[in-house]
């Protein structure tokens, strides 16, 4: 029957379509095995809901099955991780430590679109900032970013030294990253398959000259969707912050929620409750326009404080839709980094405010 060489051979013929490269010089074909007949080999992707999955692996069994004397052939599905990925990408991994370091990576998650979870990293962003710690955020929702939008913050992006991408300074010096930095034109749809945004969300990672930061927060794209796993496993975070709101059945969000914190190994810090009620501008009374809160019951089952619970503030709105989610002053968010800064302070000391931002 055909030895490996041969099998290896046949594989080569097999290009993705994306990288335009063969699995085999890709290191996607591993663990390749022969016996009698069989042929064991593991076809390692991308990532792992690659949407050339299903053709990869109907080719390279093809490509094996007609070579002379094979009988079988079993093909065993895994993933690159990062650095196997960026090295298919062709992108160098060297990384300058003495010029980033970063202490904390929290991603902001939820359940579902639209319950203010860019909001909530804008907002914690800047409490951070004034409360003196050094802050950035990477704006991994690469389909649909708002970071800039929030904090009234363009590109385009400066490079930095070693090729690097600069991040872009907001008003109060929260030091920002987002696709739209990088678009000549901000209003351009990214409509980019799941390589290629994991390849972006990396290359915010390694790439940028974060510089020292105390945190880096982590907007997500929407829902716990494959979209939303693959970012996050393309980074290390320490933690999460889930966003939810009084309407969210709450009991499928956290089921989903933890199970995936639990896929990617990293804890789940606290939920925030948004839009948790409504405070009249006028009167500045609060109305519980969604019923009952289910905020309590979440933590609870995630087993994780709950944070906040942030109502329904026409001036928040009218500051974000200003570029000024920097300007809201509300207690809420004082709350927010109090509760966070306690849950994450090891390690982590307020600085001197900066004088001279990025
Ligand atoms: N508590 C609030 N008070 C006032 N406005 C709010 C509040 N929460 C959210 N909003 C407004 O609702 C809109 C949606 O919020 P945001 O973009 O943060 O949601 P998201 O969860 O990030 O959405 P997506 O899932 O699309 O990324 C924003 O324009 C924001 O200004
Ligand atoms: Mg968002």
């Amino acid at each position: 029957m055909s030895n490996e060489k041969e099998i290896l051979e046949a594989l080569r013929q097999i290009h993705d379509p994306e990288l335009r490269r063969n699995i085999v010089d890709l290191g996607m074909v591993r663990d390749l095995q022969t016996n009698n007949g069989t042929v064991n080999f593991t076809l390692a992707l991308t990532i792992p809901e690659c949407p050339l999955r299903d053709q990869l692996v109907a080719e390279a069994r093809t490509a094996v099955a007609n070579l002379p004397g094979v009988t079988e052939v079993n093909i065993n599905l895994d993933a690159m991780n990062m650095a196997e990925r960026r090295a298919a990408f062709g992108i160098s991994s060297q990384l300058s430590p003495e010029s980033t370091q970063v202490k904390q990576v929290i991603a902001v998650m939820s359940g579902k679109g639209g319950v203010g979870k860019s909001l909530v990293t804008g907002l914690l962003a800047a409490g951070l900032k004034k409360a003196g710690y050094r802050v950035g955020i990477l704006d991994a929702d690469v389909t649909g970013p708002s970071i800039p939008r929030l904090f009234g913050a363009r590109g385009p992006v400066q490079i930095a030294p070693g090729n690097r991408l600069q991040p872009v300074a907001s008003r109060t010096g929260v030091k920002l990253m987002s696709i739209n930095f990088l678009l000549e034109d901000e209003g351009q749809a990214v409509i980019w398959r799941g390589p290629m945004i994991s390849q972006v969300i990396e290359q915010f990672w390694n790439d940028v000259n974060w510089g020292q930061l105390d945190y880096l927060l982590v907007d997500l794209p929407p829902g716990t969707s494959d979209a939303a796993l693959t970012v996050m496993q393309s980074l290390p975070l320490n933690g999460i912050i889930m966003v939810t709101t009084p309407q969210a059945l709450a009991a499928m969000v956290v089921r989903k929620a933890v199970k995936m914190a639990q896929t990617i190994h990293t804890p789940i810090l606290g939920i925030v409750e948004n839009m948790a009620g409504f405070v009249a501008p006028d009167t500045g009374q609060l109305y519980d326009v969604f019923g009952p809160s289910h905020a309590q019951e979440i933590a609870d089952a995630a087993d994780a404080p709950l944070l906040v619970r942030l109502p329904l503030k026409p001036l928040i709105a009218a500051l974000c839709d200003e570029g000024a989610v920097e300007a809201v002053d509300e207690p809420e968010v004082t709350a927010l980094v109090q509760a966070l800064g306690l849950l994450a302070s090891e390690g982590v000391t307020p600085q001197p405010k900066e004088i001279a931002a990025v």
